[in-house]
């Protein structure tokens, strides 16, 4: 089965892990339930009669929303986001919209960057000053550094520019996920992971898979989750599991000398299946600096 990349290149996304996490979902689902979707990566590649999607991240979500929203009229997204492109006069290689040889002669390593940043910066500012233009939004995401949706404490997006292109690996992930969400019967919500999971009447069939912020490696995202999110959450797991809904979730118990000992202790309970993570130590191949899981409560 080809893997479809989710066209927002989240950082710590799943798609690596993808054929193991797929291997060990539940073959049968009527709802898929995904509380932290991110960027997508594991609903896009999971098939359910319907899906029920939720981030707490306001503009990831918008995003979704507003992307999926022209999964039957792809010729008008393309034409908007083609239209923006040439407003900034960005460079666009899917478009055949190259930089200039002087620019690769003069910054051998950062021409993209060199080339972009002045268009970028302009279209930040403007997104800056009208935060509904999504599109913009995508674009900044696309162009900018590590590919991040990234707001300082004044709620501005403050991401600098990349050393990236819009590539046809962006403009194939674009169309995959478009084809994908034409086909498929999705709801996306925008609450913290309790309420959402609280709202929801389950039949047993349905299904959630849940990758939350990890409590012990360093990430954006991560930086907002404290032990109470992680308690209040594998107690709500309990209260599915003794309603019978079925659930796996995404952990890693250790990581670079941190060991999450709350999700170690919960998770004998359950399933646990080792999964060969990404983070493996090259310098000695026979130990892993990271030790990540899938915990299910099915077999
Ligand atoms: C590890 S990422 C999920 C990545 C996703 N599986 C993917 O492949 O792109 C964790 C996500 O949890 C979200 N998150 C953090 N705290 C949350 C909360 N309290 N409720 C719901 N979502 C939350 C973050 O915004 C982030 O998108």
């Amino acid at each position: 089965m080809k893997l479809i990349r989710s066209p927002f290149f989240y950082v710590g996304d799943k798609f690596k892990l993808l054929p193991q996490l797929l291997d060990n979902f539940p073959k049968d689902i009527n709802i898929f339930i995904e509380p932290f979707c991110g960027g997508g990566s594991v609903f896009l590649n999971t098939n359910a009669r319907e899906y029920l999607l939720n981030d707490i991240d306001y503009y990831m979500i918008s995003l979704h929303k507003y992307i999926s929203s022209f999964c039957n009229n792809k010729e008008d997204f393309f034409r908007n986001l083609i239209g923006i492109i040439n407003k900034y006069k960005l460079s666009a290689s899917f478009i055949g919209q190259l930089t200039p040889c002087e620019y690769k002669e003069r910054f051998k390593k950062t021409y993209y960057a060199e080339y972009n940043k002045n268009c970028y910066y302009r279209m930040r500012d403007d997104f800056n000053n009208d935060k509904n233009n999504l599109i913009l939004l995508y674009l900044l995401l696309i162009y900018g550094f590590n590919r991040m949706l990234r707001f300082n404490s004044k709620g501005e997006f403050n991401l600098p520019v990349g050393n990236v292109d819009f590539n046809y690996n962006v403009k194939n992930a674009l169309d995959d996920y478009l084809n994908s969400l034409e086909t498929k019967k999705v709801c996306f919500y925008n609450h913290d992971f309790e309420t959402f999971i609280c709202d929801i009447n389950y039949n047993e069939d349905d299904f959630i898979y849940l990758d939350p912020p990890y409590l012990i490696s360093s990430c954006e995202y991560n930086k907002m989750w404290n032990i109470n999110h992680e308690e209040r959450l594998l107690n709500l797991l309990d209260d599915l599991n003794n309603k019978n809904v079925r659930f796996a979730i995404s952990n890693v118990i250790y990581h670079r000398n941190n060991h999450n000992d709350i999700f170690e202790e919960w998770s004998k309970k359950y399933n646990v299946v080792n999964i060969k993570s990404n983070y493996i130590n090259y310098h000695d191949n026979t130990e892993k600096n990271s030790v990540e899981v899938l915990v299910k409560n099915y077999n």
